[in-house]
């Protein structure tokens, strides 16, 4: 097959790719409204939009932090660019979920929900760790990556603190139950992404120029175009 037609099929195939992942993210909402539509959200439906969105939250974030392994792993790269989209995703459920508790739990009494944050660690840690999630998605554009240059990659690597602040929120969430199997679980995969990131830092030979993308070290020069994303 000619160059400019490979490239073209390798288009449309990205294209067809993002559009099934795209759907596939928005499954838990669409299940959401549809149990709120037949009346089966439980007896405790506020409870259980709650703990959905957070628990998406915290997948789409696992996820997203699974690209990289997987890419290398499967030799994938196409991978690599739908890691913006699962990102924002990640965003996306957490923006609910704080909205569920802001609307449905506390019906936006601004001083309760400061008090609670103040006050709750389960809450203030959730809090943290959904603060630390705006700042990625506001720079998550092509513009905003050739304009911070390297100082995107550093900061993008919160990715990871996040992701132990969402388990570490499960928690303590957890803690007052003493039901610890599914916090332990995350806390699991999280704890296994981390070591894999870290290993592959580790393993890289003495003197070799750090990865330009994805790495746990900062990249050699700023990238004159968006570096293919990761
Ligand atoms: C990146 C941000 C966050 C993630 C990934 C996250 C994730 C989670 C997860 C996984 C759960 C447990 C779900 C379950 O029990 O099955 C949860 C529960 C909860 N989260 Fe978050 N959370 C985040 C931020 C927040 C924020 C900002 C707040 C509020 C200010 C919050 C409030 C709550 C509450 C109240 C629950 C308990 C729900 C219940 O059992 O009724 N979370 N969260």
């Amino acid at each position: 097959m000619r160059p400019a037609a490979a490239q073209a099929r390798a288009q449309r195939e990205m294209r067809a790719l993002r559009a099934v992942v795209f759907a596939l993210a928005l499954v838990p909402l669409a299940r959401l409204f549809a149990l709120g539509a037949l009346d089966a959200l439980t007896a405790n439906p506020v409870e259980f939009v709650q703990r959905s969105t957070g628990t998406w939250a915290l997948a789409m974030l696992c996820i997203t932090l699974a690209v990289t392994p997987l890419r290398r792993i499967l030799g994938w790269n196409r991978l690599a660019r739908l890691r913006r989209m699962l990102g924002l995703f990640a965003f996306f459920y957490a923006c609910l979920h704080l909205l569920a508790y802001a609307w449905l739990d506390q019906w936006f009494d601004w001083s309760a929900i400061v008090a609670d944050v103040l006050e709750r660690p389960f809450i203030t840690v959730g809090m943290t760790a959904f603060l630390l999630l705006v700042p990625l998605a506001a720079t998550s554009t092509n513009a905003m990556m050739r304009r911070l240059g390297r100082r995107w990659q550093e900061l993008h690597r919160l990715v990871y603190a996040i992701a132990v602040l969402a388990v570490l929120h499960y928690w303590w969430h957890k803690a007052g139950k003493h039901d610890f199997a599914a916090p332990l679980a995350w806390a699991l995969v999280v704890a296994g992404l981390l070591a894999l990131r870290l290993t592959w830092h580790w393993a890289r030979p003495p003197g070799s120029p750090p990865r330009r993308q994805g790495s746990l070290a900062p990249s050699p020069a700023l990238p004159r175009s968006p570096p293919e994303r990761e």
